[in-house]
């Protein structure tokens, strides 16, 4: 990790959100970089310590279920000759967890690096095209100060990379430490791109810190959609970018049916706050699930810029103040309304958690309660693709 991300993202503690981190060095890597560490919270009460691990700051809130959950993926050798490691996988079932979520990062690498399939080389490159142009027309440089971009949910790192491009600088976050580690990797020559392991329900940095966020065929497969894209938007600068994309492929493997949010609903949420710039009703966004199979979805892709005045407005709303909890005071914990307890294990299938590293179930933390209800009416559930899109599952 380059000790520089703590400012430029504005970054805060995922724990309290109020205090600022201090980087710790456990282990140097080359230029200034840290290799391993821990990240510290400086708010009076709180000290929160994350990990920095392969260079990855893991800055989730729950760390004791993160790491219960990832210790295995965290902790997987990396050493072995391929030929080795092919061996010794060899005997996994098609559904073991390794397998799936080994696939599932093989199709995010081919689909952010690999070359597409002579066959689907026109529609692979249109999803890529989209973002060029919504980034070369509506955001760039800016004299006198730095422009940073957000990439959420951005797996193996290829639109974070783009972001950079165009932008100062860019970070992405996901959940799976191996697709941000291996993000990493393939970015790490590129200049200004960084990556971390963070939740887009509650990202750790500061309001109004981005000029450009990107939630690309995210909210589909996350577990909170109103959540993240209340916080994506509350991450944005006013007159900044934000761009969405989505096939609106839910499924109640990651998402309760009630959270999901419909085409018309998208649409009325930007039309609040954002004006739209472009606006592409069915755009191929191609999937590479192996040399002879790529999955296509048609995405909505939408671009649009924060208005001057935008924020007030959530989609959710603020916390019920509980006596006798502490509360930290930038921390809004806004779940939306229902139980907490089902509410808990659909984010932990979202991100493949169910079958390693289940604790028991802890009573929910009562300030987390409360939100309008909205009308639903959402588009398909996830149709019968197989499971190439993952996306998360190590289900
Ligand atoms: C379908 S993939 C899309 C990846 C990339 N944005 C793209 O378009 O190629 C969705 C990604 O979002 C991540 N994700 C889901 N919920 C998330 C959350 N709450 N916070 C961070 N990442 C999340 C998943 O782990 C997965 O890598
Ligand atoms: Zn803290």
């Amino acid at each position: 990790m380059d000790p520089t991300l703590l400012e430029w993202t504005r970054m805060v503690c995922p724990v309290c959100r109020a205090g600022g981190l201090r980087a710790e060095v456990g282990v140097a890597g080359a230029g200034g970089e840290i290799r391993h560490g821990v990240l510290r919270c400086g708010h009076a009460g709180c000290g929160a310590a994350r990990p920095i691990i392969d260079g990855i700051p893991i800055l989730v809130e729950d760390w004791v279920e993160y790491a219960s959950s990832e210790r295995w993926m965290i902790l997987r050798r990396r050493d072995l000759p391929a030929a080795i490691g092919a061996m010794l996988d060899a005997p996994l079932a098609d559904d073991h967890a390794e397998v799936i979520r080994r696939r599932h990062l093989a199709s995010y690498r081919a689909s952010h690096f690999g070359p597409p399939a002579p066959e689907a080389a026109g529609l692979s490159g249109e999803f890529a095209a989209f973002l060029e142009g919504a980034l070369g027309r509506f955001a760039g440089r800016v004299p006198g100060r730095q422009t940073v971009g957000l990439d959420a949910g951005c797996a193996t790192g290829g639109y974070t990379a783009m972001l950079a491009r165009h932008l100062d600088c860019a970070v992405g976050i996901d959940l799976h430490f191996e697709r941000v580690r291996a993000a990493a990797e393939e970015c790490g020559a590129a200049p200004g791109a960084a990556f971390l392991v963070a939740n887009a329900e509650d990202p750790p940095f500061e309001a109004e810190t981005f000029d450009v966020v990107f939630a690309l065929n995210v909210l589909d497969s996350t577990a909170l959609p109103r959540r993240v894209l209340d916080s994506l938007m509350r991450c944005l600068r006013v007159g900044g970018l934000l761009v969405v994309t989505t096939p609106f492929d839910y499924s109640t493997m990651y998402s309760a049916r009630k959270d999901w949010i419909s085409e018309p609903e998208l649409m009325g949420l930007l039309a609040r706050d954002f004006e739209v710039l472009e606006d592409r009703a069915r755009l191929p966004w191609v999937l590479p699930i192996h040399g002879r199979r790529c999955d296509v979805f048609w995405v909505r892709a939408v671009a649009a810029r924060k208005r001057a005045g935008a924020g007030g407005r959530s989609v959710m709303v603020e916390p019920i103040a509980v006596p006798g909890l502490v509360t930290f005071p930038q921390h809004r914990g806004c779940l939306p309304a229902g139980d907490a307890r089902h509410d808990k294990q659909d984010r932990r299938r979202a991100v493949g958690l169910l079958r390693f590293g289940r604790r028991g179930w802890r009573p929910p933390r009562p300030a987390q309660q409360a939100e309008t209800r909205q009308a639903q009416g959402n588009g398909g559930e996830r149709s019968g693709f197989g499971n190439g899109r993952d996306p998360g599952s190590g289900e």
